[in-house]
């Protein structure tokens, strides 16, 4: 349900979502031509802020389109929105595109981005979920070679996620000639052997803060980190796989592509370190489940 009273930001103003108003020429919705970000907020305090606004300079780079503010505006914007919403766990979500310009695929000169902001309750998994794992459906991975950059062209990962919705799971794990990308948004990591194996870092892959998270609270758990190229094979045969964004934090796949996965139930690395990831957080006052 949209509440058009809920207070966004748009260029330079808050206002009700209702009055929310953009050009049909913004190259937003012409082209895809923007980038955006999705804040976790717990308890009111953004969760990596500087991470993710170094995310966001990094996409801003990949599509040539200057920063419309420093990282100290964007600090204070960030935290005026979410003090503007009647709730204390949100999922901010900021985008940035090319702005209004007469229809041309070629960067238009001299016109100001349009920056939007709105922040949601954050949709935290269900303690259900949690416990007892997700399922997955897979396929090839068709998208761009810029899977680095988190822009708003999102058809590919669109397409991708309403095959997980027909097949009633909550997401598709992509493979790239035979090698595990990351799911349509989400990161994925395996365990095997005790040891966590995570893809690398490469344009194939969106850099997921919470991947970083996950892999950083994991090794101070003690748990062995692998940073490689990860088979079809070696996914399939792993003894855990997990999924990772700012809204799911990490979940355990206990079921792919209609059969259950590993041992049916989250495995004890994902349950030490999802334990771990609670912990570093900024704590929850209104828990979702
Ligand atoms: C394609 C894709 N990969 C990975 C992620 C996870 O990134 P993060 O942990 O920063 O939310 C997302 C998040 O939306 C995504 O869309």
């Amino acid at each position: 349900m949209l509440n058009s009273d809920q207070i966004v930001y748009l260029n330079g103003e808050f206002v009700a979502l209702a009055d929310a108003r953009i050009s049909v020429l913004d190259r937003g919705f012409i082209y895809g031509d923007g980038v955006y970000e999705v804040i976790p907020i717990y308890a009111r305090t953004p969760f990596r802020m500087p991470q993710h606004l170094k995310r966001l300079r990094y996409s801003l780079d990949g599509i040539r389109l200057a920063n419309p503010y420093t990282e100290e505006e964007w600090d204070a914007l960030i935290c005026e929105l979410a003090a503007k919403q009647p709730f204390d766990d949100q999922a901010l979500y900021l985008q940035i595109t090319r702005g209004v310009a007469k229809r041309d695929h070629a960067f238009p000169q001299g016109v100001a981005p349009t920056v939007f902001m709105m922040s949601n309750p954050l949709p935290l998994p269900s303690r259900e979920q949690v416990d007892k794992g997700v399922a997955v459906v897979t396929a090839d991975d068709n998208r761009w070679q810029r899977c680095d950059l988190k822009t708003t062209s999102l058809l590919g990962n669109v397409l991708m996620r309403q095959l997980a919705v027909d097949g009633g799971a909550v997401e598709t794990v992509m493979f790239r000639d035979g090698f595990l990308t990351e799911a349509s948004s989400s990161n994925v990591l395996i365990v095997k052997g005790g040891k966590v194996i995570a893809p690398p870092k490469d344009n194939l892959i969106l850099p997921g803060i919470t991947y970083d998270a996950t892999l950083e609270v994991a090794r101070d758990a003690g748990v062995p980190l692998d940073v490689r190229k990860v088979t079809r094979a070696e996914a399939f045969a792993a003894d855990e796989m997990w999924l990772s964004s700012s809204t799911k934090e990490v979940l355990a796949i206990t079921r792919i592509d209609g059969a259950p996965f590993g041992a049916g139930t989250p495995g004890p690395v994902f349950r030490r370190v999802w334990q771990a990831f609670q912990a570093s957080k900024p704590k929850v006052v209104a828990e979702t489940f």
